[in-house]
């Protein structure tokens, strides 16, 4: 086994006139946490959906755990978790059912899901239906379900917007937790104390390239300034949340 637990390689993606993609490479290791920053469209998304195996790309390529992730692989499905930016439920199930589904799907027993419910803090809601959950208490249940069953690479796009501030703390350990016991963690977020804080390393993209890539520190040094959001914003020209 490598150290590696990602590799892309050259990705483009267009839609119509967008550029979404424009050229994007970059690589994660094993146990890695990493983080893709970036004002809105930037192409974050886009890249997550390509390397999770949901989009194709126009061109390049995506490696998770050795496997290529296009045309998508059921070889990985088990071993990768995916939480989607808008989250895709099933119709009037309530939030226990959904997470049991999720979990039969995957052959993983009704007492884990029911421990993931509680973990992000939804067992009072386990009865309600997904289309009267909260903002915040949808993506709690979208996070648990990508969660379900034990990936070894984890995939999260933008899994604080909307959360209370003790909701995302306890997202926090969470993901710290599930990437100290040695999973591989991405995700993108809009929030630099966040990045700062999770990320062993973070690419800043825009416009549908990486403009940099380094740990926040490295980044933070590299370029003369004294916080993340003032990488962000020098890289970037922009502020740091919408
Ligand atoms: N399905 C689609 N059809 C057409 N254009 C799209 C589609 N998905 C994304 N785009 C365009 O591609 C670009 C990149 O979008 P993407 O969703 O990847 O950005 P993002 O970095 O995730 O942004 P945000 O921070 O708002 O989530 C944007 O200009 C967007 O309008
Ligand atoms: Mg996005």
């Amino acid at each position: 086994m490598t150290d590696t637990a990602i590799t892309v390689e050259g990705l483009r993606k267009r839609y119509g006139d967008t550029q979404a993609v424009d050229g994007v490479s970059f690589e994660v290791k094993h146990g890695e946490f990493y983080g893709i920053l970036g004002p809105n469209g930037a192409g974050k998304t886009t890249t997550l959906e390509i390397i999770e195996g949901l989009r194709e790309p126009d061109e390049g390529t995506a490696r998770l755990l050795g496997e290529a992730s296009w045309p998508r692989n059921p070889a990985l499905l088990h071993r990768i978790g995916v939480q989607l930016q808008a989250s895709a439920f099933f119709e009037r199930l309530s939030a226990r059912e959904q997470i049991h589904t999720f979990a039969s799907l995957y052959g993983v027993p009704g007492d884990r899901a029911d421990a993931m419910l509680e973990t992000v803090g939804l067992n009072d809601k386990s009865g309600t239906r997904e289309n009267k959950l909260s903002g915040g208490q949808a993506q709690r249940l979208s996070i648990a379900c990508a969660l379900v069953h034990d990936p070894e690479l984890v995939f999260l796009d933008e899994p604080t917007t909307g959360l209370d501030p003790q909701a995302r703390r306890n997202l926090w350990d969470l993901l710290r937790t599930i990437n100290s016991e040695g999973r591989t963690v991405v995700l993108t977020t809009h929030y630099m104390d966040e990045a700062e804080i999770l990320c062993d390393r973070v690419a800043v993209m825009d416009n549908g390239r990486i403009l940099r890539v380094g740990t926040p520190a490295q980044l933070i040094e590299e370029l003369g300034v004294r916080s993340l959001e003032d990488v962000f914003l020098q890289l970037t020209g922009r502020e740091y949340r919408e």
